[in-house]
């Protein structure tokens, strides 16, 4: 199956749905939406609005094919239109930044377009927008899915707070700050792809894989071995951009492996250049590899079991013991 089928739900087994509110039911909780955090919470909502995740959706702008934009363009744009009352197509031609030209869609095999069943419940077109927005997905008079805001925003991770700024101090959202690194990667997982249950035979070497960080940290040694404490939050700030700047980064290594023997010199390179190598998937998209692991030069999938020699391990500092490292600050 191309499109959806394959690149983007394919591999995303219970993922994560908004319930479809289709007449606002007074049983659910409610979303306030990011506008009505920004008196109070000013420095996270400036600097949050600036993330790929904000951006994750918008209408195309008149430059743009299609109706919708899919993705903030850090390395791809996918575009989506409404075709009759029962279909969307997903456009065969995406946006690269790479190239900053138009190719073919991941998963499509001619620039026809795929079109998809509104909801079909494996390839829906409404998971696209499920995952790419927040709040409840709404369906209006005509059948178009009408996303309540725009973007993975506040709520996404916070929950719905509507009672919260009613009643700031009395409730409480959830703060994703004291969770765990398994409870973490449920929350991201939730659409950046949890961990697979164990009849799962998910191919961990499938370069499509490296799209899905939290199942991929979750096989790491690094991730087994620290109690919970290694975390999406030892890396990223939920508040910021991606930090490209790999000095952060080696920071949060050393947290843990403060003083590693190398065999070799790796001292003007970054710890993730060789433990977490980029998958390039094609000409216009790469990954980060989230299973940390040592991998030989040429093949960025398979980290080897047979490096290990007595007598190199560098000291493993406890890390601190608040649930996760403090989110790096640019
Ligand atoms: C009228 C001001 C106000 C608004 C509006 C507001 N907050 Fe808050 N928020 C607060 C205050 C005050 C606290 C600290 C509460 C305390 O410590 O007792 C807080 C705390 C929080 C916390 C930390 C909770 C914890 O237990 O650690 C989060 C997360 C949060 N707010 C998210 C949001 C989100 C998301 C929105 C928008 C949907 C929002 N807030 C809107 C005033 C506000
Ligand atoms: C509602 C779904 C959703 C959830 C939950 C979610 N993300 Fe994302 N995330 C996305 C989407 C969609 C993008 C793609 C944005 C783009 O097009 O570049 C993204 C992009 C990112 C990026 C890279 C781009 C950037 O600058 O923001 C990071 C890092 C990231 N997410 C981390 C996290 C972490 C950590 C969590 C959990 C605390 C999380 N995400 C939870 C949907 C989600
Ligand atoms: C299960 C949740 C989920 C679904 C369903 C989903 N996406 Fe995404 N999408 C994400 C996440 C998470 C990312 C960030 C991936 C990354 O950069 O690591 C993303 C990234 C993207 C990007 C940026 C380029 C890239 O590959 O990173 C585009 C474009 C995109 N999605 C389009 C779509 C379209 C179109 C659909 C429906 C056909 C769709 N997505 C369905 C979660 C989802
Ligand atoms: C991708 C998930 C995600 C999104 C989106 C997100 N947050 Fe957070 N937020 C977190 C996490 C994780 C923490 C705890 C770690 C930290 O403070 O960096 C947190 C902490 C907070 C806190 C408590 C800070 C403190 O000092 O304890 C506030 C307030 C807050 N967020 C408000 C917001 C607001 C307002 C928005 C939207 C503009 C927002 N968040 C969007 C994940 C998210
Ligand atoms: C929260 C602590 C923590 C952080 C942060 C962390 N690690 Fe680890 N890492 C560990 C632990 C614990 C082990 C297992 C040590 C053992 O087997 O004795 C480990 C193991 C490893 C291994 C051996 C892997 C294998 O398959 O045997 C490598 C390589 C490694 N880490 C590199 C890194 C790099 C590079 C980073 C940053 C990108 C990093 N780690 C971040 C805790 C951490
Ligand atoms: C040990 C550090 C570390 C941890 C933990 C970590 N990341 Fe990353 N992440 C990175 C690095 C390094 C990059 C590449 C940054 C760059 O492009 O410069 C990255 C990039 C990303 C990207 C951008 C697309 C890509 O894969 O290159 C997303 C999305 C992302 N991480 C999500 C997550 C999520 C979700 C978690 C938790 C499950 C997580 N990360 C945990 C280090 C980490
Ligand atoms: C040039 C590639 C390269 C760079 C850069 C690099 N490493 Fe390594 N690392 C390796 C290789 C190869 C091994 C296994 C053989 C060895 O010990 O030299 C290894 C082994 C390790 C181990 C396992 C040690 C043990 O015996 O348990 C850890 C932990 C580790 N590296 C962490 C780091 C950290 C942290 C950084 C950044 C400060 C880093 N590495 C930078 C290639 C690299």
């Amino acid at each position: 199956m191309p499109g959806l089928g394959r690149r983007y739900s394919g591999y995303i087994i219970g993922v994560r749905l908004w319930p479809l509110l289709l007449s606002a039911g007074a049983c659910f909780a409610q979303y306030a939406g990011s506008e009505a955090c920004r008196e109070c919470h000013v420095s996270e909502y400036r600097s949050q609005s600036a993330t790929g995740h904000a951006r994750a959706l918008a209408r195309s702008s008149e430059s743009q094919p299609g109706e919708w934009a899919f993705g903030a363009g850090i390395q791809a744009i996918t575009f989506v239109s409404r075709l009759d009352a029962d279909h969307y197509v997903e456009l065969g031609e995406s946006w690269y930044r790479a190239t900053n030209s138009y190719a073919l869609t991941p998963g499509h095999t001619e620039n026809a377009g795929v079109t998809y069943r509104t909801f079909d419940p494996t390839t829906g077109i409404v998971r696209c927008f499920a995952c790419h927005s927040t709040g409840y997905l709404q369906l209006t008079g005509d059948k178009s899915i009408a996303p309540s805001e725009l973007g993975v925003h506040c709520e996404v991770c916070h929950g719905p707070s509507a009672d919260h700024v009613a009643n700031p101090r009395s409730a409480r959202p959830r703060n994703p700050g004291r969770m765990n690194g398994v409870e973490l990667n449920a929350l991201c997982g939730s659409c950046h792809r949890a961990q697979s249950s164990a009849e799962d035979a998910t191919d961990l070497r499938d370069p499509w894989n490296s799209r899905h960080q939290p199942l991929l940290l979750a096989v790491s040694r690094c991730f087994q071995k620290s109690d919970g404490r290694l975390t999406c939050l030892s890396c990223h700030s939920p508040h910021k951009e991606l930090e490209t700047n790999a000095s952060s980064y080696n920071a949060a290594c050393q947290k843990c492996h403060a003083n590693v023997r190398h065999e070799q010199s790796v001292a003007d390179r970054a710890c993730s250049d060789c433990h977490m190598p980029a998958v390039r998937l094609n000409v216009n998209l790469a990954f980060a590899n989230h299973r940390i692991g040592v991998y030989s030069p040429g093949d960025a999938l398979s980290p080897l079991a047979t490096w290990k020699k007595a007598g190199t391990h560098g000291s493993i500092a406890a890390p601190p013991a608040s649930g996760h490292s403090p989110a790096i600050k640019k």
